[in-house]
This record gives C-alpha cells, sequence and structure tokens, in this order.
C-alpha cells in the first residue's frame, strides 16, 4: 500500500513515520510513504501556498493551484487509480469502519490543509473525499493524516506479525477492550482477577467477552446498540444489565 502526503510541513512526519509499527511495515515493503512538500508546487517567485479570501474577512486560504500541481505529479508516479483525500475538520468523522474501507485501496493521496480554509475549488474538483478525525479544529491536517496512517497501516496484512492481531484490538468488533493484566501477579495489595491465571481458557474467554460487554456498556452504550453480538453475548449482556440496575 502507498501513501502520498501533499504538505507544507513534511518534517513533522519525521519522528512518527520512523518508529515502531509503520518503521516495520515501510522496512517490509507491505507500506510505501512519500512525503511531498507543498511549497516546491508553486510557481511564483515568493513560493506563495496561501492568498487572502475572496470577498474580505480574516485568515488566508490555501490556493488551489499549488494543489492541482502536486497532484497531478503524484498521480503521474502511479500506475493505478488514488484515492484522494483532504484532511479537515469537515469532513466525515473517521472511525475504524473507514479505516477498514481505506485499507483495501492501493494508492491513497493525504492533502493536509492549512491555514485558515482551503480554496473550495479543491474539494469540489480535486478531492474524491474529505475527513476529519474528530470534533476539534488542529492547526492543520498533518496529524490528522499521521491518524489515518497509523490506523489502517496496522490493519494490513503481515504488518503486526506476532503481536496482538489488530482483529483482538478494542473497536474491531465494535467493542471496547477486555482489562489486562501482567506479572506480577499481586502490587501493593492489588491483585490480579483470580480466573486470569487459573489456566482455564473456556473460563479465561467467558470472562473477557463479559468484561467487554460490561465495560462497553458502561462507557459506550451507541456503540452496543451497533454491535452485532452473538446469542450468547446477548445472555450475557443480559445478565450484566440484571446484576446492576444502574446500568
Ligand atoms: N484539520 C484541522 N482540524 C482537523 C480535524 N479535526 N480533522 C482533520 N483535519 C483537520
Amino acid at each position: 500500500m502507498r501513501f502520498d502526503i501533499i504538505t507544507l510541513f513534511p518534517s513533522i512526519f519525521k519522528g512518527p513515520f520512523e518508529e515502531s509499527i509503520i518503521k516495520r511495515a515501510r522496512q517490509k515493503n507491505i507500506l510505501e510513504i512519500h512525503l511531498h512538500n507543498l511549497r516546491d508546487f508553486t510557481t511564483d517567485a515568493h513560493r506563495t501556498t496561501d492568498d487572502v479570501p475572496f470577498g474580505g474577512g480574516g485568515g488566508m486560504v490555501m490556493k488551489v493551484e499549488p494543489v492541482y500541481r502536486a497532484l497531478a505529479y503524484v498521480k503521474k508516479q502511479l500506475k493505478e487509480e488514488a484515492k484522494v483525500i483532504l484532511l479537515s475538520p469537515q469532513g466525515r468523522t473517521f472511525n475504524q469502519n473507514i479505516a477498514l474501507e481505506l485499507m483495501r485501496q492501493k494508492n491513497i493521496i493525504l492533502i493536509c490543509g492549512r491555514y485558515e480554509g482551503v480554496d473550495e475549488r479543491v474539494r469540489m474538483y480535486l478531492v474524491d473525499e474529505e475527513i476529519s478525525i474528530g470534533d476539534y479544529v488542529l492547526s492543520g491536517g498533518e496529524i490528522a493524516a499521521m491518524v489515518i496512517v497509523d490506523a489502517v497501516t496496522r490493519l494490513i496484512p503481515g504488518v503486526l506479525g506476532n503481536e496482538r492481531s489488530a482483529k483482538e484490538d478494542s473497536f474491531y468488533r465494535g467493542l471496547l477492550d477486555y482489562p489486562q493484566y501482567t506479572r506480577p501477579a499481586e502490587f501493593m495489595g492489588w491483585e490480579v482477577p483470580e480466573v486470569l491465571r487459573s489456566g482455564n481458557h473456556q473460563k479465561i474467554k467467558e470472562w473477557r467477552t463479559r468484561k467487554m460487554l460490561e465495560r462497553t456498556l458502561q462507557r459506550r452504550p451507541d456503540l452496543l446498540r451497533k454491535a452485532r453480538l452473538s446469542p450468547e453475548e446477548k445472555r450475557y449482556l443480559e445478565e450484566i444489565k440484571k446484576s446492576d440496575p444502574k446500568l
């Protein structure tokens, strides 16, 4: 899978893309990331990427021509079609389902919006989709692009290797995670639940399923309404609700 990222600040990406899972995915050639400095696609002496808004008002607007040229340059290098995504607070809110959807793409081009806005013609004519990572305003799309690359990369087969697989991740099934513990079994009098030390795999599995349901019910009941539960999970859920009438 290949990501091309068009940004005014390519060096922001250095740390996060050169460590851990993303680093290894790149080394294994499962993942390719290419950074493009938008300023390299300007044609004026001042290398201008923004300008004042038509109609007045404060702030600057990201210009359409450099984005157009950057996209043309990137697309020429690609053998297949690419999905072009603009990061902005006005897009569809990113979630695990969108990550799974994007994982099926061969090429994704991410455009990081900056300044107070982006010329509307970028959205109208150059972009397939606009994505936001949440209802808050960042200084630009760079951190949002990193979030998307990270969430999508860990879903690509072969990336996680022997680590806990993406299938066990919180949200993969639309439920929150069960609690995890590691050694020591007791610290400061704080004990690891007995069942996890019992070696009874059937019991452990059931405990984990119950905890996932309980935690999701307590913290994110909205997710439970959408989750597809097995008959057994539905029964656990009813039992959890009965045991705690506050839930
Ligand atoms: N750019 C600024 N804020 C953003 C957000 N919440 N998501 C994606 N891109 C952004």
